[in-house]
Parts: C-alpha cells; structure tokens; sequence
C-alpha cells in the first residue's frame, strides 16, 4: 500500500484534528502518503484532496474542529456519486482509507466497499454523543462534557444567587450520554434523556421534595433528543404545576462540539489513529477503531453502527441518590 486517504464526516468533533495526525504520521512511518480529502464524502466527489505532509499536521493536535472540514452528502447516497468517488481515489491509486465519523460515516464506507471491494476503509469513532457500540468513548465525548460541565457550574452560580430552577438542554439527540455524564458530576437533580421516558410528575415530586429540603436552586439537564421535546417544552409542563421557583431555560448547544480537546481526547484520538493506519496494512477493513477497557478492540460498521446502547441504570439511579 502506497497511498491512502483520511476525511472526517458528520458532526465535528474536538480530538478530530489529533486523530488526523496520528494517521498522517503514523502512514509516514510506513512510507504511506496520505491525502487528505475535504469536506467528507462529497470532497471525494468533487476531486477535493490535499496531500499532507509531516508539517501538514504540524500544531493541530490542540485545535478543536477539524482542519480537513466535515459535510454531509447526498450525492454519496447514489451509486453515480460513489462512483465519481472511486474514479478520484483510483486515480491517485489510493486503497486504503481512514474515516472518521459516526454512523453515516460507516454506513457510507460499508455500500462503497460492498461495490468497490478493492477499497479498504478502516473507522474512527468521532461524535461528541458517545453513542457507538465497541468504544468506551468516542472523539469528542470527554471534552464536549467537560465543556458542558463548567457551563453548567457557570448556570448553577447564578441559580443560586436567585432561587431559580434552570432546564438545561444538552446536545444528544439519539443519546443521552451527555446528560448523565453532565448531571452527574454538576449534582444535577433530575436528568432526561432519549433512552428512558419522561416521567414529569416524578421529576416535579422531586423537585418538590428538594424545595421543602429549602434548596435555593435546582438544575434538570435535559437531553435534546429527550421524549417531551426538549428542555423548552419540558419547562413549559413543569411551569403549570410549580409556582415557587423562578424558571429558566439554557440551550447550551452547538458550543458542546468546539473548543481544545483534552489530554484523554488527545490521547485516545492518537491511539486510534495509529491502529486505523496499521489495521490497514494488515489487510483489515471495514472496521472501526475503539478504546474498551483501555485496550485497542476492532469493531465490524455494522455492530458499531447499531443503536442497541443502553445507559447504565446504576448512573440514573445515581443522580437520584446524590441530588
Ligand atoms: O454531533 C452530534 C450532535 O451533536 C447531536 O447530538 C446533535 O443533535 C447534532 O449533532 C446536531 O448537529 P447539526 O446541527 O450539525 O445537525
């Protein structure tokens, strides 16, 4: 293998870039030119690729985002598209590739390898909601909690300050790893995520209780993607039946997927990056890169793809216990 091809796709990730040049350099050590290509699957269709050179990825292990820009694309979704997609790859003579994302991300590699069998293509699990089986974490999970967590601890001393209930929604809109984690470690009183169903007179029971405890503020930690619709619609409810709290509503956002990744994120982005490299060059493909237990596993796209993940009952039974 002579040349090999790296692009991110879906949502951007922090730890992206580290994982970048983790496969850059790691393909160097193997004498391996890598081209990057822009803006995801669509990049390949329009003939978007750049050649990274060691000092291509020189300074980017600390940047959020992702230098090699991140697209959704329609066109991929025809078989026209993929071709136009093989035609760019066949003539640099590219084999291998390293794609980072999520499941659109392997879904797509999984129908391009199914009708161009010579591509190999080997994953890396980048999103921020951490919801892919074979990995413990994904790129972008521990910095976009922690970075949702001191925007939350922000909200909490302001709360405090005027005895107000504030809902704050999170991003996950299939998955509320984010909200756990989030709820958790900011001693949040109730959490509400996609996976398990709002129960809002057990959430205003709660609050309740903690009223009549003389808490001076209460934190909920909504997941987007929770049953109600939201921390908007679910304050909505909760404001008919409470009168003794000022309620607020704080949409934390799209800010949750920027900002410097941290030293874990670095870390486990590096780590996968070289094996996805080396995973090639042993002839693997169609599999994503993943972290369990601390040990390098291989995941088929299709079982890492599958949205079978349950959250702990320990971690909701926790949140009850220490609110
Ligand atoms: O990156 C994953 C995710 O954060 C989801 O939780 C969220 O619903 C989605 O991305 C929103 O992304 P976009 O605004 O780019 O469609």
């Amino acid at each position: 293998m002579k040349n090999i091809a790296v692009f991110t796709s879906g949502g951007d990730a922090p730890g992206m870039n580290s994982c970048i040049r983790a496969v850059v350099r790691t393909a160097l050590h193997h004498d391996i030119q890598t081209f990057g290509v822009l803006r995801g699957y669509q990049g390949m269709i329009d003939d978007d690729f750049v050649e990274l050179k060691r000092e291509s990825v020189s300074n980017i292990i600390q940047m959020g985002g992702t230098i090699l820009r991140s697209a959704s694309s329609l066109e991929f979704r025809t078989p026209e598209g993929r071709r136009k997609a093989y035609e760019n790859l066949q003539r640099r003579n590219i084999e291998g590739i390293v794609a980072i994302g999520g499941d659109g991300t392997f879904t797509g590699a999984n129908i391009f390898m199914q009708e161009y069998p010579d591509i190999r293509i080997t994953g890396c699990p980048g999103t921020i909601d951490n919801d892919l089986n074979g990995t413990d974490y994904t790129i972008g999970y521990d910095t976009a909690i922690n970075t949702a967590m001191e925007a939350i601890d922000k909200i909490k001393d302001t709360a405090n300050a005027h005895d107000r209930l504030f809902f704050i929604e999170v991003m996950g809109r299939d998955a509320g790893f984010i909200a756990m984690a989030t709820a958790i470690a900011t001693g949040a009183e109730a959490v509400l995520i996609p996976e398990t169903p709002t129960d809002l007179d057990k959430l205003i029971q709660t609050l309740k209780e903690g009223w009549l405890r003389k808490k001076s503020s209460s934190i909920v930690i909504v997941a987007e993607g929770e049953e109600e619709g939201g921390a908007f619609k679910v304050a909505e409810k909760v404001k008919e039946k409470l009168n003794f709290y000022e309620i607020k509503v704080s949409i934390l956002g799209h800010m949750q997927r920027g900002g410097q990744p941290t030293c874990m994120e670095r870390l486990r982005a590096s780590r996968m990056g070289v094996e996805a490299v080396e995973a090639l060059l042993q002839g693997k493909k169609g599999v994503m890169i993943g972290v369990v237990n601390d040990e390098i596993v291989h995941t088929p796209f299709e079982q890492a793809i599958k949205h079978n993940l349950v959250i702990n009952p320990t971690l909701l039974r926790m949140v009850d216990i220490l609110s």
